[in-house]
């Protein structure tokens, strides 16, 4: 059965009979992706390890490195940034950013046959330079994007299969409206932009750089019914921790990035309010207030979270042992990423 249609677009459509069916029924689980984290037996080749050489730490920090069957249940993948293994690597994981102005950070030595270059890159296109000069020279990509070789978002929803043993939806009515959690202000931003016009109808509580400075794994958060998960840029499939930070501390995100169809790729469509489901900064924030008066009507953006959990991804553990699972489903594959830029771009 498919869920009905039913998508906020004013506080009116509250009574579509649509809405009304979702509550009696429950919500049905959807297709929803998650990566690809079983090893594919391949016929008649005897299972190995496959070595994955991580070839600069993302941005200069250093992280741990993975044991990828300790933490995540991935076996026969050794994740290293030994350099020397350059010859037997089965992968080499170069993140963008290091090569994006500089080309002569990748590897000088011939790449050894059967070995996978893997692009990984988790900035938007808008922060993306210097793509040109790379045509050509990757056998996989992995980003945020649903169509990457290696698709790895920055968050996901995972069914809960024993629905006998649901949590409860999260504790209804909570004290505060509206949070917003914004490090990078800039005025050229759409994101700013909208805030100032919604601010002018409803009260905004801005945390981060920009506004209170909020600890580490505060739960201040959890405090407020809504969340502003504002992307800085609006491209295809570009959702970001902001989004899945909100659904984690159990509140009703309010998006603006791309479409709303985008969003429904990933998410129930009555996990998020999307700014564009309303014509104007004063209905949304009407419908803000409505929400927050009236547990009925909230039950409904909420009701999801009988049938999924909400997970986050580690930032590089999960990043390396997933790409060392695509090694090796792929092992005898050959892949060239052609049109990188105009790919990724589009
Ligand atoms: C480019 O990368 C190479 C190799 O890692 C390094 O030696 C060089 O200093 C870098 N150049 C710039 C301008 O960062
Ligand atoms: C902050 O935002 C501006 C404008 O979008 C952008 O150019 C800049 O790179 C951003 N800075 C960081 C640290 O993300
Ligand atoms: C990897 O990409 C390079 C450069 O395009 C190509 O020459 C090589 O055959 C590819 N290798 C595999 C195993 O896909």
């Amino acid at each position: 059965m498919s869920t009905p249609p039913c998508r906020v677009r004013t506080p009116r459509s509250l009574l579509c009979i649509g809405c009304t069916l979702l509550l009696l029924l429950g919500v049905s689980l959807l297709n929803l992706p998650e990566p690809q984290t079983q090893i594919v037996p391949i016929t008649g080749v005897q299972p190995s390890d496959v070595t994955l050489l991580v070839w600069t730490h993302p941005f200069g920090h250093h992280s741990r490195l993975p044991d990828c069957e300790a933490r995540f249940g991935i076996q026969m993948c050794v994740v290293t940034d030994d350099r020397r293994l350059y010859p037997d690597a089965d992968g080499v994981i170069i993140h963008h950013r290091e090569i994006a102005t500089n080309t002569s950070a990748l590897p000088r030595d011939p790449r050894p046959g059967g070995q996978k270059w893997i692009w990984m890159n988790f900035e938007s296109p808008s922060h993306t330079r210097g793509l040109r000069r790379i045509e050509g020279l990757f056998n996989l990509t992995m980003t945020y994007r649903l169509d990457s070789d290696i698709f790895l978002p920055y968050g996901y929803l995972v069914p809960r299969r024993h629905t006998h043993h649901v949590a409860p939806p999260t504790r209804l009515q909570r004290p505060r409206l509206l949070a917003w959690v914004i490090s990078n202000w800039s005025e050229l931003q759409a994101r700013v932009a909208y805030y100032r016009r919604l601010a002018n109808y409803v009260g905004v509580d801005v945390f981060g750089q920009a506004g209170v400075s909020l600890p580490e794994d505060s739960t201040v958060v959890r405090r407020y019914q809504f969340y502003l998960a504002l992307e800085n840029s609006q491209h295809t499939d570009y959702i970001t921790e902001k989004l899945w930070n909100s659904l984690l501390a159990g509140t009703v995100p309010v998006v603006l990035g791309p479409p709303r169809e985008n969003y429904e790729r990933f998410l129930p469509p009555e996990a998020f309010i999307h700014v564009d489901d309303f014509p104007s900064p004063r209905l949304l924030a009407q419908y803000l207030q409505l929400l927050h008066r009236s547990p009925a009507y909230l039950q409904r953006h909420l009701a999801w979270r009988r049938s999924y959990s909400v997970h986050l991804t580690a930032f590089w553990a999960e990043h390396y042992c997933t790409a060392c699972i695509a090694v090796r489903n792929k092992r005898l594959q050959k892949n060239i990423v052609t049109n990188l830029k105009h790919w990724f771009e589009s």
